[in-house]
């Protein structure tokens, strides 16, 4: 067990939330890949299964646990699964979150804003709080959580999820601060958008013209890829990244001006 501050245990295991698709899964594969024990934890029980065996099938150490994270005694209770299963966590990626119902902010319902901030926010903080007292006990850690541009820059008809990043980058900042001097570093990625199950089902058409909606404002005119979100969470988790920390990590194509 590591107990010099900033001293990388010889160990490496991540929770990854939001792990049974899209981002979170890519982040999943690329840490599998680096040799971490990943904990995948999913409120989607069946395609946290089936995630979890192919990833198997291909050698990987994971372990799925069904959890949903807006609920403080299931995610204590998947840290205990984790942390007997597969060791002491030397990383969080907080990346599970919705998008919740889109339309006029000033026509918005105060529960679907709740609805949203108890995912994208209070689930992040959940998490930060059951996890990361184990690794300031060992004085090494990494927190990595998945924000978004839209917290930078605010999503029209989506304000609640835009409304919730910012609150996510905000936390990110200061535990940042707060946790400078432990070893345990924490920090944020802003991507743009990336094709994946998050935009719901549409028709063709219609999801044609959202995506085209979605590219306009990103210069180089194409959708981040999950591998490329995957690269930047794992540098991220490592200790190749050892002086950032309450930093905020862009990945938008060119499309962010700060
Ligand atoms: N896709 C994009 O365009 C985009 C852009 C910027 C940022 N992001 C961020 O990247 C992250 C991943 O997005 P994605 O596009 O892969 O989303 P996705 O919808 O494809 O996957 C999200 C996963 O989170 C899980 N989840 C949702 N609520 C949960 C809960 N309460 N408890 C446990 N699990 C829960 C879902 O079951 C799902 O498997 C999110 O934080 C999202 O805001 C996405």
């Amino acid at each position: 067990m590591s107990t010099v501050v900033g001293q990388e245990p010889d160990w490496r295991i991540a929770v990854v939330t939001g792990a049974a698709r899209g981002i979170g899964l890519a982040i999943c594969e690329r840490l599998a890949s680096d040799g971490y024990a990943v904990a995948l934890w999913d409120r989607d029980e069946a395609a946290l299964d089936a995630v979890a065996g192919s990833l198997r099938k291909q050698g990987a150490n994971v372990l799925a646990v069904a959890v949903d994270i807006t609920d403080r005694e299931q995610v204590n209770r998947a840290l205990a699964q984790t942390v007997a299963a597969l060791g002491p966590l030397t990383a969080l990626v907080n990346n599970a979150a919705i998008l919740g119902s889109s339309g006029p902010t000033v026509e918005a319902s105060p529960d679907e804003w709740k609805r949203v901030f108890d995912v994208n926010v209070f689930g992040a903080l959940h998490c930060v709080q059951a996890i990361v007292p184990a690794m300031l006990a060992n004085g090494w850690g990494r927190v990595v959580n998945v924000a978004s541009i839209a917290g930078k820059e605010g999503n029209p008809f989506a304000g609640a999820y835009a409304a919730s990043k910012a609150a996510l980058i905000s936390m990110t900042k200061s535990l940042g601060k707060e946790l400078a001097a432990t070893g345990v570093l924490v920090n944020c990625i802003t991507p743009s958008a990336a094709d994946t199950d998050i935009f719901g089902v549409h028709e063709e058409g219609q999801r044609a013209q959202l995506q085209a909606r979605l590219l306009e404002r990103v210069p180089m005119k194409r959708f981040v890829r999950v591998d490329e979100v995957a690269e930047m969470a794992a540098w991220l988790c490592s200790s190749r990244c050892s002086f950032s920390t309450g930093a905020v990590f862009d990945i938008s194509g060119g499309r962010a001006v700060y």
